[in-house]
């Protein structure tokens, strides 16, 4: 009878965490049993494991196995324990000393003939196994560039089983990450292509400077599109915290650029307005892959032809929204992810996608109102600033080509404005002043002088503005007023945050 132990990394969500994977050989019959919670992938794992390990020219151990992963409150899922398994079943079968592998944490999948296949989620793994205190990481060559984005531990890589037992017995060379690439991620977008459109730019940049969701409104060609593109060009860069948590959602998903860099640009996300719900939110087999809503985490999520999404679309973006996070359900409990995001929405006033007043659109008011109120409970309610934008005029058009203010020099003022909204608010864990709630904003020390909510106020008391939209205003003049460098929004600045959610003054 033999035992051996190795170590390997476990995901749930995002969150990796160390995995025990030990191996019990005793006379009897020849069986493999794994157990310690494996889903289907795991059953699957000990076809795969027999086979790469005959297949890689190793003796199978004729006992009886009993591979066991630790903790069995964990819950494991995916393919990245292979490698551990095949690892530990050859040490407790006295083929390989397990000496080398002490304190070392062994990722990969095999394939049938004993190749080491990349996983997804390498990144959160090896960050895992480095707070964890594990020094050394072994991934397969596919995941090394990703791992070795991770501060604090060394990452070799493997292409094939063979190469690991080589490795041990003969003393052979495991593989180096390849060096990271110097150059920059290319440039999206650039406001400077924007002509004209002085209030759709000004609508972008205060939802940029505070983290409010925005809304643009309009008829085809207003530009809606071009400006929604071109609003991660003025916000911060993600800090070290974000940047490893987005770098780490798009490594679960699979989707990270080659490079070996953490992503610092805050993504964005433009699903179709066809895409599944799945596709959106997240979900499928083994290790759930994040949806367009994570793979957006800290930064922009835009529905262009908002109102196009189907009702089970905008429905299942609703809680998640509001939540910051995703929860899939799965067979065997949930995952989650996270899914704070700025959301931007583009869509037409009507559906035959015509300008308003246009003589061809024969929409009725009442068509016209039915496809936006679909928009309206679930989202609109949510989205501080909210522009209609009008095609450019002739003058305007003719300015086309002659470069408006660039993102380079908008960013600059968004991120003043945010860094006083972060001095602001981050006693009480608010980053932007999206995060503030109404309450606090009413309450002092924060509460505005009477007369110059005056004109609000009776608004509200006419019933032409809820309360909510009376917090959702006095928010934005407080962005207003950081763009502006000043301590407080006064007057004019809450006459500007009204033009910008109902598109009109107080
Ligand atoms: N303000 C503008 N400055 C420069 N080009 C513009 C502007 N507005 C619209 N355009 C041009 O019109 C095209 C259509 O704009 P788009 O953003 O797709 O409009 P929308 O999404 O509102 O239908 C753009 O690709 C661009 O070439
Ligand atoms: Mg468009
Ligand atoms: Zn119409």
């Amino acid at each position: 009878m033999s035992y051996a132990k190795v170590l390997s990394v476990g995901l749930v969500g995002v969150t990796g965490h160390l995995v025990e994977v030990e191996a019990d050989l005793s006379p009897g019959l020849p069986a493999l049993v794994l157990s310690g919670l494996p889903d289907t992938a795991l059953h699957e794992a000990r076809d795969r494991v027999r086979a790469a390990i005959t297949n890689s020219g190793q003796r199978w151990p004729g006992q009886r196995i009993t591979v066991n992963l630790l903790p069995a409150t964990l819950r494991k899922t995916g393919s990245a324990f292979d490698l551990a398994i095949a690892t530990v079943l050859l040490g407790g079968a006295g083929e390989l000393a397990l000496a080398a592998f002490d304190g070392v944490a062994l990722l990969g999948e095999l394939g049938l003939d004993g190749t080491v296949r990349p996983v997804r989620g390498a990144l959160p793994m090896v960050a895992a196994a480095a707070r964890a205190g594990i020094t050394r990481v072994v991934v397969p060559f596919g995941n090394a560039e990703e791992a070795a984005v991770v501060p604090g531990i060394e990452v070799k890589a493997v292409d094939t089983l063979h190469r690991l037992v080589a490795y041990v017995r003969d003393g052979e060379e495991l593989l180096d990450p390849p060096a990271p690439r110097a150059e920059a991620p290319p440039d999206g977008p650039d406001l400077a292509d924007v002509a004209g459109q002085a209030l759709g730019r000004r609508a972008i940049e205060v939802a940029a400077a505070g983290g409010h969701h925005i809304a643009l409104l309009g008829p085809p060609g207003a530009g809606k599109t071009m400006l929604a593109e071109r609003l991660p060009s003025i916000l911060p860069e993600l800090d070290d915290e974000a940047a490893l948590e987005v770098t780490a959602l798009h490594s679960i998903a699979g989707v990270l650029p080659p490079g070996g860099r953490l992503l610092r640009r805050p993504p964005f996300q433009a699903p179709h307005h066809t895409a599944t719900v799945q596709s959106l939110v997240g979900g499928g087999s083994g290790l759930a892959r994040p949806g367009a809503l994570s793979l957006a985490h800290r930064g922009v999520l835009f529905l262009d032809e908002a109102a196009e999404f189907t009702g089970r679309s905008l429905d299942a973006l609703r809680q998640p929204l509001e939540m910051g996070r995703v929860l899939l359900r799965r067979a065997n409990g949930g995952t989650e992810y996270p899914a704070r995001v700025q959301l931007v929405l583009a869509a037409n006033p009507c559906p035959c996608a015509k300008p308003a007043g246009d003589a061809f659109c024969e929409c009725s008011p009442q068509v016209r109102r039915r496809y936006l109120g679909r928009l309206s409970g679930p989202l609109l309610d949510r989205i501080d600033v909210q522009v209609t934008l009008t095609p450019l005029g002739a003058a305007e058009l003719m300015a086309v080509g002659t470069p408006g203010e660039p993102s380079a020099v908008v960013a600059d003022r968004v991120a003043k404005a945010r860094a006083a909204a972060v001095a602001r608010w981050s006693a009480r864990g608010w980053r932007a002043n999206a995060e503030a709630p109404g309450p606090a904003l009413r309450e002092q020390p924060w509460r505005l002088p009477a007369s110059d909510t005056l004109a609000l106020r009776q608004r509200l008391d006419h019933g032409s503005l809820s309360a909510r939209g009376f917090d959702r205003i006095v928010r934005m003049a407080w962005t207003i007023a950081d763009l502006d460098g000043r301590h407080r929004p006064d007057k004019e600045d809450i006459a500007e945050a009204t033009q910008l959610r109902t598109g009109v003054s107080p």
